[in-house]
């Protein structure tokens, strides 16, 4: 990684703005109901706090389009962040500004603020040039600890690393970095790519860039019956995206062109409805009934999956085996989640339900990484540049 690390950069008395990836998931009471996103950024906070920094942290949550709106305010994280951190944390009423300045000026070394959502302002999301400078003015070092914003050209992500001197990535963010190239620039093979989740449109991307690199795909979840029709198979009532078949019987010839493994399921849990007291049943491919829902990978799939799993060096899971959420149909997805632990395999789990999923199954603290990032590492994967590690990379590359 050509990227400098907070541990490079010089921090005592510095004021030192650290862009973090606080979109947590929240209840309607304002509860935060997962918390892994503001534990995965700690590190980086406490050795800025630790050195002697004046720690200005930002963040976006939730969509509020450029207004404030206080369904979307920082203070619950702010509230959490201290109970985690063991520090007090000061909240910002707004991320910039004269009081917001005023603050800062009145911060001691070691003293910690979080400013209010950055997407309050229209500027942060509209990448603004006027804005972007105004973060910088109010602070000396930028590091970014955002990976789960990467994928976005936002002012605190990209254009404010055009108005500083000293930049850099935080703990979390390099963690993310090195942990999927280890898997994308020459893993240790075979490596295996192991995708599920409702849709192929929202990773035909990542498997046609992939088809180049890993050496097998295991397909679940709604996403393989778009496959399964591609290859003439009957799913009765199941998900299919047909607007892609087409590209799904080019994707699985590409693949046996280029000589990667492409296993689809045999074998299904199939429900009458979608539901989850339905009646269910095993059937092999062919056997779906014209008006039942595939909602699991069956027994056979998941037993030639594991195997697979069982003999992989590096593995890379993103998107449920079905519908896990309903424990009738978790059996597929949570057998994928111990066969990984079971090999030993370097495993990175993404995407918020995987993680869910691998929670579940309890078996959450023997993955190698968990991803912070949703949309971020779907982007990685899919080769595609990460506006937010790419403006950081020129820097490091020009100076
Ligand atoms: C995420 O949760 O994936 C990131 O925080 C990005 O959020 P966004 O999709 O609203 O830009």
């Amino acid at each position: 990684m050509v990227l400098r690390t907070i541990e490079r950069i010089p921090l005592e008395g510095k004021r030192v703005f650290i862009r973090v990836d606080f979109n947590v998931p929240m209840d309607e009471y304002g509860t935060i109901t997962d918390t892994t996103r503001i534990e995965n950024a700690a590190p980086t906070i406490t050795y800025a706090a630790q050195r002697g920094a004046k720690v200005i942290i930002a963040s976006h949550l939730g969509r509020p389009k450029g207004k404030v709106d206080q369904r979307y305010s920082l203070s619950p994280v702010a509230r959490q962040l201290t109970g985690i951190l063991g520090k007090p944390v000061a909240m910002a009423e707004n991320c910039i500004g004269p009081k917001v300045a005023e603050k800062i000026d009145g911060m001691k070394e070691g003293d910690i603020l979080l400013l209010e959502n950055l997407r309050f302002h229209p500027g942060e999301e509209a990448n603004d040039a006027s804005f972007s400078m105004e973060l910088a003015s109010m602070v000396d070092v930028y590091i970014n600890d955002a990976f789960g914003a990467a994928h976005r050209a936002h002012a605190s992500t990209e254009g404010i690393t055009r108005y500083m001197d000293a930049v850099g990535v935080g703990f979390l963010m390099k963690r993310e970095i090195d942990s999927l190239e280890r898997f994308t620039a020459n893993p240790e093979r075979p490596s295996i790519m192991i995708l599920g989740g409702a849709k192929v449109s929202d990773k035909i991307g990542i498997i046609g860039h992939l088809l180049n690199e890993v050496n097998t795909l295991l397909i679940g979840g709604g996403m393989a019956y778009t496959f399964l029709v591609a290859e003439g198979v009957e799913v009765g009532k199941s998900m299919v995206e047909a607007d892609q078949v087409d590209q799904a019987l080019r994707t699985v010839s590409e693949a046996n062109r280029k000589g990667v493994k492409f296993l689809l399921p045999i074998d299904h849990v199939v429900g009458d409805r979608f539901d989850p007291k339905a009646t269910k049943k095993i059937v092999p491919n062919g056997g779906i009934p014209s008006e039942w829902v595939a909602m699991d990978i069956g027994p056979k799939t998941a037993r030639i999956f594991s195997d697979e799993i069982k003999e992989a060096k590096t593995i890379v899971w993103n998107g449920p085996m079905g519908v896990f959420e309903m424990e009738a149909f978790a059996k597929g997805t949570i057998s994928i989640a111990k066969a990984i632990v079971q090999s030993k395999a370097f495993s990175i789990v993404g995407g918020g339900d995987t993680v869910a999923a691998v929670k579940m199954a309890g078996v959450a603290d023997n993955i190698s990484h968990i991803s912070t990032g949703g949309g971020a590492i779907l982007e990685f994967l899919e080769g595609k540049s990460l506006p937010g590690i790419e403006a950081l990379r020129r820097i490091a590359e020009d100076r």
